[in-house]
């Protein structure tokens, strides 16, 4: 196979960034071999949660502390045009510089990723430039025209995610590509009826000519509250990852893969949700909304950390858990007038899910002993 591109910019591992901000890949290649404080343990993983509010990104720094977690929080596009009053830049400066000062004050380290960015767009483009500023990891998401909706060439993909790799790599910020379609809904702009899986044949052109540490391959999984048919369960082509994996590990066995649409969603949030909501006197419509969610099996999910699948989204979930919290506040007490009331049974709630994948995922003790009794945990809304 004739190689196109000449080799790509290896990442820049001497990069410091502020005080307890690390690069992605760093915390994801540590999952991937197993390293936590200063033993080597099984391989486990980082659930990059999607983060919206200030309140979101204060949750997961009170979960990522009691437990000595690794701390990768990713912001969507439109996560930053809310933070930036509908200016996704304005919102990266604000988002960045908020968690640097957190990061300051914290036990554990943290890393900062762009989700779903692209290098097609004139303004996914900024946006990106911009992140691999203020940012200490990227996604160039360039497996679909956002613009057509449909998917790119190869040499599309290809072509725009190098591109990326040659800004981001020598400044020490880790790019994660995409390779196939991922199915359901992937921000306010992006959705896909239909998923492909990843192609074994262009994996390998794909990771040795982008040079990307951090490859979102699709293997059925899919975005969004509804990842399959009720009262069944979500199967994944965990023989393809591993196929997959056995190929990037000949190339370089630090290559991570990412896991998009990883939320299990909760069964006790769902019918916690389904009791405040009854009670509530919802719409019988809302109801079973709720009643037709389903996620990703966690056994599945196991099975791609198996297959060096070491970052998992998590968005769905954490959104549910807060809109159930929220509604149980109102059920409790609709008639306080006090902002911090709803903001703190929120933020609790979001600290409980996010607790929960962590110690699902045997994320714990990654810089420091959990400060409670994992094996004693239990989620409560
Ligand atoms: O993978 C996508 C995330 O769930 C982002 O969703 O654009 O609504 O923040 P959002
Ligand atoms: P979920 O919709 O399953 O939470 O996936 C989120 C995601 O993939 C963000 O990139
Ligand atoms: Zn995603």
């Amino acid at each position: 196979m004739s190689i196109k591109y000449s080799e790509p910019p290896k990442l820049n591992t001497n990069r410091r960034f502020a005080d307890n901000m690390i690069c992605g890949h760093h915390l994801l290649v540590k999952a991937k071999r197993g390293e936590k404080s200063n033993s080597t343990n099984e391989t486990y993983a980082v659930p990059a949660f999607n983060v919206t509010t200030f309140q979101g990104i204060n949750a997961a720094f009170e979960a990522f502390e009691t437990l000595g977690s690794s701390g990768l929080l990713a912001f969507s596009n439109s996560a930053l045009k809310h933070f930036g009053r509908g200016d996704a830049l304005s919102g990266l400066e604000i988002a960045s510089q908020y968690i640097e000062t957190l990061a300051r004050r914290t036990t554990i380290k943290v890393a900062t990723h762009l989700d779903h960015g692209d290098y097609m767009s004139d303004g996914g483009r900024k946006v990106i430039q911009g992140a691999v500023q203020m940012l200490t990891s990227v996604m160039a998401d360039n497996s679909t025209n956002k613009s057509l909706g449909t998917p790119t060439s190869l040499d599309e993909n290809i072509g725009f995610t190098r591109e990326v790799v040659n800004m981001a790599h020598p400044l020490g910020v880790s790019v994660e590509g995409e390779l196939g379609v991922l199915a359901g809904v992937e921000d306010e702009d992006t959705q896909s009826e239909e998923s492909t899986y990843t192609n074994p044949d262009e994996l390998e052109r794909f990771l040795r000519e982008t040079g990307v540490l951090m490859l979102a391959p699709t293997i059925g999984t899919k975005h969004g509250p509804n990842k399959g048919k009720p009262g069944e369960k979500v199967k994944l082509n965990i023989q393809l990852a591993h196929e997959l994996l056995k190929s990037a590990n000949t190339i370089n066995e630090d290559i991570v893969f990412v896991a998009h649409g990883a939320s299990t969603l909760y069964p006790n949030v769902v019918d916690y949700a389904i009791t405040q909501l009854g009670a509530l006197g919802s719409k019988e419509q809302d109801i079973s909304k709720w009643k037709e969610f389903v996620g990703t099996d966690w056994e599945q999910i196991q099975g791609l950390i198996g297959a060096g699948f070491c970052k998992i989204n998590t968005d769905t979930e954490n959104r549910q858990t807060y809109l159930a919290a929220l509604i149980g506040a109102l059920k409790g007490t609709a008639s306080k007038v006090d902002i911090r009331y709803y903001d703190n049974a929120t933020t609790k709630a979001l600290t409980q899910s996010y607790l929960q994948k962590l110690i699902m995922a045997g994320n714990y003790g990654v810089w420091h002993e959990p400060k409670i009794d994992v094996t004693q945990f239990k989620f409560e809304l």
